[in-house]
């Protein structure tokens, strides 16, 4: 959805030019995640005295691609690209329409007035707008936008305007705002008030901030300080900028840049050390230095924050040779399942050890839990489906698989001795981090299985699992899927290590895993075919997919790579409910895929297999290759490798990875950047 990027040159002389290239660059990084306009704001003047150019601030908004927004930038006769700026803050904006169509007004930034006096990028909703519209509406502020965004600018200039002292800072300004917005932000601030500044916050949305110096940093850990007790008077000073409580370069020219982001993926190139905000820090850069603030402190709250190194690389975010990130996604997952186990199966060990660290401390609570719920959205609920089977058989307990705004909608009873994991890939997705928010008022154990470090939900859960993937950039979700998946398995089997009744069973996952890879790279290397294949189905305009057992998570997830990129219709029908009412669809014409994989399930699908012939429907089969039977009864087959029934998954769904990236392309459609759709739904 939308994403956050600025830039700030403390002591770093940097022309208009490549302050306006960096900006876009960033916005480039973040495109992935879906928007429909973008914007920047910089410094505005021509003046090559940099004082007199930090009192304009200059917006450039357009409706569509960053690419288009670029173009607006350098079209702009208006600006000088050649000036140089000892100093400066420029602010840029993906944005994903919610209140109000994708246009250049309704995109950010969203400004306080005509002059432009503040200026701030907006991740998220907020829900009170109306009410704070209507408040500012009385005191005279005109409204320019149908977003809710612009109520945050206007609302920080009347507190400006309203000051009860010239000494007033950003940051208390900003932190005034804040506790008067609910919903959910990330936000980033700009002013020709307080020129190289720059205040960042967060409420339910990612905020991190990259430093870059060549000069030693002062600190590795920024105390936080606390607006409260005895320094409430402090709340109208300057913020303290002494060494104990803020971040600088030490040097005889201390030279700084500072990035702001709301994805790790629009820093990682100009610097790995970073700083995850959490809820309600309010960071401030004044004279080069960052402090971060808070308004209250509560009990447990960390006292400092630590600057992190990314470990991600640039390349991981880069697409190569090949043509779009998600078919470099799927090719990824021979290395990317290995990723999910480095470390944590013991596949030389006879006892087959599988150790995840990050639940190591809690493991003797799960096992002592009344029930596991497992909850997500999309993909990430699918991983929870593919694996019920296996981790009812490995835990002997209930569980139930959830998708988050369903499990909200219903106020499902949740129980302090229930254990509540939470699939996320981003591990910002909306409704995923309200169930989480609920389930922790209930007093349940909350575990998160994410693919992206220092997110809301794997900083917010009790413990977790990093499911190691690597950067997903395509929207539609194919590595972190199988990721997902072998990290579950990884969980249950973790879970009966002691188990001396479960050790054969054990046994034979554990060494599937260690073949997994390798039969991956088998079913891949079936692409070719997979490719003809889409060129007979591509001009259709349904498909079905069948299966049941183990398998049924695929049709549901194949279908839904097929509806999500290729815009066809396309369902995943349990095989077991055909004859409820699915049945009446197959005809001759309509192209049914069928999974069919020698498992306890084999003859319950071969019935459903014969019932679809007998309709004179044309299965095309996604099957194991000795299973003569069942290709007796094909239209087409695709055949795959033997693994344990419980990885089966893992190796069916990447055929239809591969079908609906192939339609796609046939179709002529984005594979990257599918409509109406985002990489990361930070909204409800
Ligand atoms: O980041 P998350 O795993 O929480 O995202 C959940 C869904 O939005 C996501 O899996 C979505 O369904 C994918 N685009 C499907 O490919």
């Amino acid at each position: 959805m939308c994403g956050i990027f600025a830039y700030l040159n403390y002591n770093v002389p940097r022309s208009r030019k490549h302050i306006l290239d960096t900006l876009v660059k960033g916005l480039q990084r973040l495109e992935y995640r879906g928007y429909d306009s973008a914007g920047v704001a910089v410094d505005g003047g021509n003046d090559k005295n940099w004082d007199n150019n930090s009192k304009v601030i200059q917006l450039i908004k357009k409706r569509g691609k960053v690419k288009a927004l670029q173009d607006e930038i350098y079209k702009q006769d208006l600006l000088d690209f050649d000036i140089e700026f000892e100093t400066h803050v420029g602010i840029a904006h993906t944005r994903w329409a919610t209140h109000g169509e994708p246009n250049a007004v309704n995109s950010h930034p969203q400004r306080s007035d005509k002059n432009n006096e503040f200026v701030v990028i907006h991740n998220g909703i907020i829900t009170n707008y109306k009410d704070l519209k209507k408040f500012l509406e009385s005191k005279g502020y005109e409204f320019e936008s149908e977003t809710d965004t612009e109520t945050i600018p206007k609302l920080l200039k009347y507190m400006y305007d309203n000051r009860e002292s010239n000494e007033i800072s950003l940051s208390t300004l900003v932190e005034r705002v804040t506790q008067q917005l609910e919903g959910a932000f990330a936000l980033v601030f700009k002013s020709v008030h307080f020129p190289g500044q720059v205040v960042g916050t967060r409420r339910g949305g990612p905020l991190l901030i990259g430093v870059q110096s060549k000069h030693k940093l002062s600190t590795d850990h920024i105390p936080v300080l606390y607006r409260c007790g005895k320094e409430k008077k402090a709340v109208s000073t300057l913020p303290r900028v002494d060494g104990d409580t803020c971040l600088y370069p030490i040097g005889e020219e201390t030279g700084v840049e500072y990035y702001f982001a709301s994805d790790a993926s629009a820093i990682i190139e100009h610097t790995n050390r970073v700083i995850f905000l959490e809820d309600d820090d309010v960071a401030a850069v004044v004279d080069g230095r960052l402090s971060i603030h808070r308004i209250k402190r509560t009990a447990g709250d960390d006292p400092a924050r630590a600057i992190q190194t990314l470990q991600m690389e640039l390349q991981q975010i880069m697409k190569g040779s090949y043509s779009s990130f998600m078919q470099k996604e799927i090719f990824e997952q021979p290395e990317s399942v290995v990723n999910t186990m480095r470390g944590r199966v013991n596949f030389d060990d006879f006892t087959g050890t599988v150790l995840l660290g990050g639940l190591k401390d809690h493991i003797r609570e799960i096992r002592r839990c009344r029930r596991l719920i497992v909850i997500g959205c999309g993909t990430s609920y699918h991983a929870g489906v593919a694996t019920r089977q296996i981790l009812e058989e490995l835990t002997e307990l209930p569980v139930m698989v959830e998708l988050s705004s369903d499990f909200l909608d219903r106020n499902t009873p949740v129980f302090r001795d229930d254990v509540c994991f939470f699939i996320s890939q981003s591990g910002e997705t909306a409704d995923t981090l309200m169930a989480l928010h609920y389930c922790k008022e209930r007093g349940a154990l909350t575990v998160g299985v994410t693919n992206t470090v220092g997110s809301s939900i794997s900083r917010e859960t009790d413990c977790g699992i990093h499911i190691n993937a690597g950067p997903e950039v395509g929207v539609a979700s194919t590595k972190a899927y199988t990721s997902q998946f072998v990290a579950l398995v990884m969980f249950s089997l973790m879970m009966c290590d002691d188990r001396l009744s479960m050790q054969k069973r054990r046994q034979e996952i554990i060494s599937a895993l260690r073949t997994l890879p390798d039969l991956i790279k088998e079913v891949l290397a079936l692409d070719d075919q997979i490719n003809s294949l889409a060129h007979e189905l591509y001009q259709q305009r349904s498909l079905l997919v069948m299966g049941r057992g183990f398998n049924y998570a695929t049709c549901m997830e194949g279908a839904l790579k097929i509806k999500e990129i290729t815009y066809m219709h396309s369902e995943g029908i349990l095989a077991g409910e055909l004859k409820h009412g699915p049945l009446a669809l197959v005809d001759k014409l309509m192209p049914v895929i069928m999974i069919i994989m020698k498992d306890p399930t084999h003859t319950k699908c071969q019935n459903a297999l014969q019932q679809v012939v007998a309709r004179k429907g044309r299965p095309i089969l996604i099957c194991e290759k000795n299973d003569d039977e069942s290709k007796l009864l094909a239209y087409r087959t695709i055949e795959l490798p033997h693994t344990v029934d419980c990885l089966q998954g893992v190796l069916t769904v990447i055929p239809l990875q591969l079908l609906s990236y192939h339609l796609a392309v046939l179709r002529g459609f984005d594979v990257d950047f599918p409509r109406n759709l985002a990489k990361s739904v930070t909204v409800e």
